[in-house]
């Protein structure tokens, strides 16, 4: 691959690249059930802020590092300077650390998608239909290993390529049901407190978790702080324009999620009512609340069949270059072929799945820190190492490339409109926020300070 890199064709053609592999479980699974359980109107305020200002600085970085140097994460770093090399590493890690519940995760859709299309969706719909299907020893494992397998099948046989077709037809469909099945919540009685929670930020919930979870957040979201975008970088033609480009796939990423958002939580007070409870179900609020809202719908059965489809699809143009991410990480480190390299890291993520999917269930005594193996993996990435790659990589780029190098390489086209502002950030604000919020966040967790 690294020998005959090849580029992006049209003007579009890297935008929507890296938009296709932005979009995915993140937008639609995660934001929302983060800013239902982090006061709503404030996580959207905070993750808003960070979204123009640090997530947009992160990502010029990012991708003009790896237009500079025409490298991946690993050989990015240390061709600028030998001593970051270890930060090359440090962010291929995340990836590994992702996508074994990514596809956990996948394989839940995928049940919905089943459960939809066999007609289930009162029983669907019921309050305790998830847990019971999450605690099972055997079906969520099945479902599981056959999302896993589809994805490593399609990387072994370099078929991506139909995948990404298939997604750029199905992507315009999943965001006009996403804005239908956004209205429909919103019309349903009581949802209004629920639009209210969402768009009106309650500034006395506004605490160092909030900022620690939208950052997080924002990382998983626009796939930064964990080498991708140097990657996707490394195939970006000099005569893109590169802030434009960082702009559209910031407003995209973040529309879409904002948009799952208003799907979800005006319907988690029409169907459950605000409680606190129900609000902060975390990883399984998807799961539960979008059931109820096909089930209140005319022709709900196929709105629901025909929208786990497309999540489905959604999915899995993430974790197919999440998975093809580690597949290329392992090949090129240990020179295997790619052959080698899927069934080895089809067994990694097998092997790491399965507790995970377990981890619900059977093996729920494995708690690290009182969480479910899920969270447990989904914290480690999102609110603790990424935030060190990125502060990390401020330092780098602020003080030992400088921002200088950066900027040169996105003023290759065109004026950096942003210049001051982004040299600033990197260099002040970024890091010393980064700081800021991990500590202070550790602290809360260990109840040093109380909230
Ligand atoms: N950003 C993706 C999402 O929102 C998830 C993701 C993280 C990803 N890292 C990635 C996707 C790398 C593709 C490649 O779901």
């Amino acid at each position: 691959m690294e020998q005959q890199r090849g580029s992006f064709t049209g003007k579009l053609g890297f935008v929507l690249a890296a938009a296709g592999s932005a979009v995915g479980l993140g937008n639609l699974w995660r934001f929302p059930y983060l800013a239902a359980k982090y006061g709503g109107g404030i996580f959207l305020l905070v993750y808003l802020i960070l979204a123009v200002s640090f997530g947009f600085a992160l990502m010029i970085t990012e991708i003009a590092l790896g237009r500079k140097t025409r490298l991946s994460a690993i050989g990015a770093y240390e061709a600028l300077n030998r001593k970051f090399r270890f930060l090359g590493y440090l962010s291929c890690v995340v990836p590994f650390i992702i996508t074994p519940y990514y596809c956990v995760i996948g394989g839940w859709v995928l049940k919905y998608l089943t459960v939809f299309v066999t007609n289930q969706v009162s029983e669907a719909a019921a309050d305790d239909f998830f847990t019971n299907f999450i605690t099972q020893p055997g079906a969520p494992v099945v479902f599981f290993l056959i999302y896993v397998l589809l994805g490593v099948v399609v990387v072994r046989f370099g078929v991506e390529k139909g995948i990404e077709k298939a997604s750029r037809i199905m992507m315009p469909i999943l965001i006009v049901m996403t804005v239908f099945i956004a209205i429909f919540s919103m019309m349903q009685p009581g949802a209004m407190e629920g639009v209210k929670y969402y768009l009106m930020p309650d500034f006395s919930r506004f605490n160092a978790t909030t900022v620690l979870a939208a950052m997080g957040q924002l990382f998983y979201s626009m796939s930064l702080a964990m080498g991708i975008m140097i990657t996707y970088g490394s195939y970006m033609k000099k005569e893109a324009n590169l802030e434009q480009s960082v702009r559209q796939i910031e407003l995209f990423d973040t529309g879409i999620a904002f948009m799952a958002g208003l799907m979800i939580i005006p319907a988690v007070f029409a169907f459950s009512g605000g409680s606190e409870e129900a609000l902060g179900k975390g990883p399984s609020l998807m799961f539960i609340t979008l059931p109820k809202v096909f089930d209140s719908m005319k022709f709900g059965t196929v709105v629901g069949a025909v929208f786990f489809l497309l999540v489905l699809f959604a999915a899995l143009t993430s974790s197919i270059s999440l998975t093809e991410t580690l597949v290329s990480i392992v090949s090129d480190k240990f020179g295997w072929t790619r052959k080698k390299s899927c069934a080895v890291i089809l067994i990694f993520l097998v092997a790491v799945g399965i507790p995970v999917s377990l981890g619900f269930g059977v093996w729920s005594f494995i708690a690290p820190f009182g969480m479910s193996l899920l969270d447990f993996f989904d914290f480690i990435s999102n609110s603790v190492l990424m935030p060190i790659v990125a502060f990390l990589t401020c330092v780098f780029v602020g003080y030992v490339v400088k921002a200088k190098a950066i900027i040169e390489e996105v003023e290759i086209n065109g004026a950096f409109k942003f210049k001051k502002f982004y040299t600033v950030m990197i260099k002040y604000i970024a890091p010393v926020c980064l700081v800021a919020i991990l500590i202070f966040a550790i602290m809360e967790a260990m109840g040093v300070i109380t909230v």
